[in-house]
């Protein structure tokens, strides 16, 4: 069995206690420490809330939650995080107090362990930036709810050490999930990726389709839930601030274009499941329309066309991409096998047929990215 570290975490709100439970259940001692005292407080209380919900469902035995609770520690300050190998922080997402807590944990702790963020949006070189061992850092990227959900994205930047990657991956499959090396891009690979599904939905809309009709052609074609029924999901203001995230980072390409439909859903104060109203939630699934499989095809089309533009940028492979698609959006198949499923021939029509009849603004969307045009 692999030797379980001590797993240090910073940030004790929805990330930071769901990633110490994650370790914790796997049996690595976890010190966890936030700056705010009721979070520090009331942490082990409401893990054991979280603990005592899967003993009532019969998922975890008694013996298992009290052991889990056993393995967590709550540290007044950073100095107690000393022996720990791993310390991965979940604060607030901000550049400068990431920067400000890895400068202050660096003296306190062992010269060869990890320092670790769960960013969703900030680049991991500027987060190591200013260190004294840039090498040891890197983004463990988790997924909310993290016991929950299986992938984990581990995105090292260029000065990030191999033995450093290798030790991370390594706790962190011990730890019961499925570790996706990435890129130190903007939205790694899920977050990125997944914006065709919303944009290309979002397209159709705004040419005059219902957004029930779309979620059911994309649900005819196997996914779970359709692009707006998951954006619902998510908080329509989540999702335009990704959105607008991306489309800034990747200096305002069409491909990430926060539609005026989104801009004005969030205006409108239809969030989605959080305010009980949002652009499909709560209504009743429509039928798939008459050419729900050319829906399906156009919205495809581009999640493969974007997949292959991350390729294009180094640092991941299609089945990385596949895998981290399927299991951080519960998508039926990532883009790679998308591709497999139509043929490189019709994903290439499409494409063109896309840049045809797009106003110009929009034409670079559906430019093919040069893998996927070479091959
Ligand atoms: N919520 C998600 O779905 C999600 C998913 C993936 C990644 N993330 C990332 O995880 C991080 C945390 O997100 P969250 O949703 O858990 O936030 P949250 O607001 O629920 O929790 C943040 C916690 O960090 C504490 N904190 C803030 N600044 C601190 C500091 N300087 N030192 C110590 N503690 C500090 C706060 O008191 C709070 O308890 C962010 O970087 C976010 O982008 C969030």
């Amino acid at each position: 069995m692999t030797a379980r570290p001590a797993i240090g975490i910073v940030g004790l709100g929805t990330m930071g206690l769901g990633i110490a439970q994650v370790y914790a259940q796997a049996g690595f001692p976890v010190i966890a420490t936030d700056a705010h005292q009721p979070a520090r407080d009331s942490a082990l209380a409401r893990l054991g809330d979280t603990l005592q919900s899967r003993v009532t469902a019969g998922r975890l035995t008694e013996a298992d939650r009290d052991a889990t609770l056993a393995r967590l520690t709550v540290a007044g300050d950073l100095a107690e995080l000393a022996p720990c190998q791993l310390i991965i922080e979940a604060i607030v997402e901000k550049l400068e107090a990431k920067q400000a807590l890895f400068a202050a944990l660096e003296p306190l702790i062992a010269p060869d362990a990890i320092l670790a963020t769960n960013t969703s949006s900030l680049p991991i070189h500027a987060i190591a930036d200013g260190l004294k061992h840039p090498d040891r850092t890197l983004a463990l990227h988790f997924f909310n709810p993290p016991p929950a959900m299986k992938l984990v994205e581990l995105a090292p930047h260029a000065g990030t050490s191999p033995t450093t990657i290798a030790r991370a991956q390594q706790w962190t499959e011990a730890a019961g999930k499925t570790v996706i090396l990435c890129p130190d891009r903007p939205g790694f690979i899920v977050n990125r990726c997944a914006r065709p599904y919303y944009g290309e939905a979002l397209a159709l809309l705004s040419e005059g389709r219902s957004a029930a009709e779309i979620d059911a052609a994309m649900t005819a074609a196997g996914y779970k839930l359709g692009p707006f029924a998951l954006i619902d999901l998510i908080g329509a203001d989540i999702n335009l601030a990704a959105t607008e995230g991306m489309h800034a980072a990747m200096r305002q390409h069409p491909r990430y274009l926060p539609f005026p439909a989104l801009k004005a859903q969030v205006a409108s104060g239809n969030l989605g499941r959080k305010t009980g109203k949002g652009f499909v939630f709560l209504d009743p699934p429509a039928s798939p329309p008459a050419d729900a499989a050319a829906i399906a095809l156009r919205i495809e089309a581009t999640l493969v066309n974007e997949a292959h533009w991350l390729l294009a940028e180094g640092g991941t492979t299609p089945e990385g991409i596949d895998t981290a698609m399927r299991l951080g959006l519960n998508f039926p198949r990532g883009p790679f096998e998308a591709l497999a499923k139509y043929g490189r021939p019709a994903i290439l029509a499409e494409l063109a047929r896309l840049r045809a009849v797009a106003p110009d603004a929009l034409k670079p969307r559906y430019d093919p990215a040069p893998g996927l045009e070479t091959k």
